[in-house]
């Protein structure tokens, strides 16, 4: 029996430090925990219940749904329209914005899913998760329209991520600091285990899908080039690689150990900016990440500050520790200014 510190006495003591607040955010934050151990049950239960394949649909993008997606998705519908603390959602899995339905309370906040990360990973039995990020209605909107979400990273009120890895691990952020959760499965609570986390600043490990090294532009092969030519090279150190496949395991192992995380723009399909969604996936992470003193990039800019022009827009993300990132920022000036 493990008695530290519960996620639901923490964010209600972190409450109590905010003068005038009406606990409306703590309940908020409490529905989506809930939803997070519901689809971690699921997650967990697999083949059990049948809940592993591919559907018969597509996304908004083109991508073949999983079973998964779309149950993950569902239960965060189901689990957070009737709260009266939501105006309206949007989710990679639905194309349009999900208004609040009729018989519900609306309430103040936006919030914005990818209910399952990583679905190449369902099927083989590897990490999963799900981000997600909370935004302020605009004053006075009650029926928000999805102008209403187009809201740079920086007005995030809160971001975090469950992990559903050997153990289902919840980490979170309302901007200052990162705390780190995992679910004790035998009462059903996520237990703080992993307060203030912070991003070391040097790494020598780097994740990125090589099998995409010859359509990434040249500022990302020079950086991941010389990181490949180890102690021989210009970096005068080797390097590690990693990919999970799931953008929600490599930011939790920099936030754990350091690291960089690059999927960056290439020249598959050149009417695609990236492949990471804006709304879904970057400015969630890059909350976090900054947040545990990482930066977060698309090469050329700070994603936090990108003004969204749709909610299913994709963006290139380099993410992880600073001193890494700062560099490959180096490369893409380089580059522009050569040219
Ligand atoms: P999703 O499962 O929500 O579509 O996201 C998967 C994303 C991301 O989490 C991961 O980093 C990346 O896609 C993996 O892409 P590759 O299959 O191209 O490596
Ligand atoms: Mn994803
Ligand atoms: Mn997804």
């Amino acid at each position: 029996m493990h008695n530290g510190t519960s996620l639901t006495q923490f964010i209600i003591e972190q409450q109590r430090k905010i003068p005038g607040a009406t606990g409306d955010f703590t309940s908020l934050l409490n529905d989506v925990v809930a939803a997070c151990k519901t689809i971690s049950h699921a997650v967990n239960r697999g083949d059990l219940i049948g809940v592993l394949g591919t559907a018969e649909s597509e996304n908004v993008q083109g991508e073949v749904q999983k079973k998964l997606d779309i149950i993950s998705n569902e239960v965060f519908l189901k689990s957070m329209e009737w709260t009266g603390h939501l105006a309206a959602m949007a989710s990679e899995e639905m194309d349009d914005i999900y208004p609040i339905p009729a018989q519900y309370p609306k309430g103040k906040y936006l919030l914005t899913f990818d209910p399952l990360d990583g679905s190449s990973n369902i099927d083989i039995n590897m990490s999963v998760g799900t981000i997600f990020s909370i935004l302020r209605a605009p004053e006075g909107v009650e029926n928000p329209t999805e102008q209403d979400f187009l809201q740079p990273g920086t007005e995030q009120v809160a971001a975090g991520y469950a992990l559903y890895g050997p153990s289902t691990m919840l980490v979170l952020t309302c901007g200052h600091g990162v705390n780190g959760f995992t679910l004790d499965q035998g009462v059903g609570e996520f237990i703080l285990t992993h307060p203030d986390m912070r991003i070391p600043e040097s790494t020598q490990e780097f994740a990125i899908n090589m099998s995409n090294h010859r359509f990434w532009a040249e500022p990302v092969r020079r950086y991941v080039d010389e990181c490949i030519a180890g102690e021989e090279g210009p970096r005068g150190k080797n390097f590690n690689m990693r990919w999970v496949a799931a953008m929600v395991g490599e930011v939790h192992r920099i936030l754990t150990r350091g690291g960089i995380f690059m999927y960056p723009w290439d020249s598959r399909d050149p009417s695609k900016p990236g492949k990471l969604r804006l709304m879904y996936e970057a400015n969630p992470m890059s909350m976090i990440v900054e947040a545990a003193g990482g930066m977060s990039i698309t090469g050329t800019e700070r994603i936090l500050e990108i003004r969204p022009e749709g909610i299913h827009q994709r963006v290139p993300v380099i993410l992880g520790s600073k001193e890494e990132v700062e560099r490959v920022a180096q490369y893409h000036s380089e580059a522009a200014a050569a040219a």
